[in-house]
């Protein structure tokens, strides 16, 4: 039975990874590793911890704690490492950007350390398509450019990419690495802009949109992302980059149009406001390499923003009470000005 460490497992992409894994495979143990943060929620794996209860561990811990790491690398006899733990807001990496430097840089290197020790199969690192940095009209970042991170969340992702491909280089760890463009889907904290904006939405409040509202993003089914990250993990050749995305773009102000269409919703909840410091105008990813593995993405714009609207209205009971206490007061802190400031675009 393969033994899997899910670092981050308690988050959006991991809780929608591990549920994916435990429904693919009968023969797979996880053990997921998260510190629960104020965006990891046991909520999110509640159904998997009732449902799999003999394959699910959960062990709360901090990635960069090598003694608890290894711990539970030594406890579980793990073969494989997923790290999903990550500080993940671009916004409050331009607030606070320590912890993104503990986690996502130093996180990074405890763990490829213990998995040097522990002589994993495999070690495979969830990254972001915002290393490329901003991509001009036209042009498709390959896994071969160079990165060119631009606010400090890209640029400790990158940092934690390099890493990576160093133990590879180095010592011969077998790492590989996904770039995932924009997920959406359940159980995304609603700190995110699509479950910001449906949410906001429920409830007839403003949906803050920066600038004027023309930002590209390849806004990609979370599922459809896990799928590509399971294949890369077990296929991916060590030492390798792979993009993950649709390869179609979407520019903000129509997916605020998409969502408050579906919501029934008047356009007039949009608020054009002061646009976040640094913002990277356009990603845009050649997914060409996952292809080849045979991954393809099976939810288009529409159906995945439909899919997600679906899971937001149905299940309030889970997002309702994150919009509460610390939420309130970085939502004040953030957007308070920008909103009483805005303009109706
Ligand atoms: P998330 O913010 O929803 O979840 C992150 C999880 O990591 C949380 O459960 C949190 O408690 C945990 N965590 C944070 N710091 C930790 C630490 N020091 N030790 C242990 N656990 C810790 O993030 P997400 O959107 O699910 O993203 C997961 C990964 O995917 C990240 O590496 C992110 O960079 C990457 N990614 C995200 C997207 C996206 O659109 N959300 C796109 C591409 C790549
Ligand atoms: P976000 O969900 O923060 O992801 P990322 O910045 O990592 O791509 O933002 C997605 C896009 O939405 C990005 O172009 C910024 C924009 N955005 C807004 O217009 N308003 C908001 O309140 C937020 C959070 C994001």
């Amino acid at each position: 039975m393969r033994k899997i460490l899910v670092t981050g497992g308690a988050g959006f992409i991991g809780s929608n990874f591990v549920r994916h894994l435990l429904h693919t495979y009968a023969d797979c143990q996880i053990v997921v590793y998260d510190k629960l943060t104020y965006c990891g929620n046991l909520d999110n794996l509640q159904d998997v911890a009732e449902r799999f209860a003999g394959r699910y561990t959960f062990i709360q811990g901090d990635i960069a704690d090598a003694a608890a790491v290894g711990a539970a690398m030594q406890a579980h006899g793990i073969d494989v490492i997923v790290n999903l733990a990550a500080e993940t807001h671009v916004d409050r990496s331009l607030m606070e950007p320590d912890a993104f430097l503990k986690t996502d840089v130093y996180g990074t290197y405890v763990l490829l350390e213990a998995a040097r020790q522990h002589g994993v199969e495999r070690y495979h690192q969830v990254s972001t398509d915002e290393v490329y940095g901003e991509i001009p009209p036209g042009y498709r970042s390959l896994e071969t450019d160079p990165v060119r991170p631009r606010s400090p969340y890209s640029a400790t992702k990158t940092g934690g990419d390099l890493l990576c491909l160093a133990y590879h280089n180095s010592f011969g760890l077998p790492v590989t690495i996904t770039r995932g463009a924009n997920n959406i889907g359940p159980y995304q904290y609603p700190e995110k802009v699509v479950p910001l904006f449906i949410t906001n939405a429920l409830d007839d409040q403003p949906l803050p949109l920066y600038g004027d509202g023309r930002q590209v993003r390849d806004y990609q089914y979370v599922l459809d992302h896990c799928e590509a990250i399971d294949l890369v993990m077990r296929h991916g050749r060590p030492g390798e980059v792979y993009n993950v995305g649709t390869g179609h773009e979407t520019e903000n102000i129509v997916m605020a149009h998409a969502i408050l269409d579906l919501l029934g919703k008047p356009y007039s909840l949009i608020r054009s406001v002061a646009d976040r410091p640094g913002h990277d105008r356009r990603y845009a990813l050649s997914v060409d390499k996952v292809r080849a593995l045979g991954w393809r993405s099976s939810h288009s714009f529409q159906q995945a923003i439909e899919k997600t609207v679906r899971w937001y209205v149905d299940n309030e009971w889970w997002w309702r009470k994150l919009k509460s206490g610390a939420y309130l007061d970085y939502y004040r802190q953030w957007y308070g000005q920008r909103l009483a400031e805005a303009d109706r675009p």
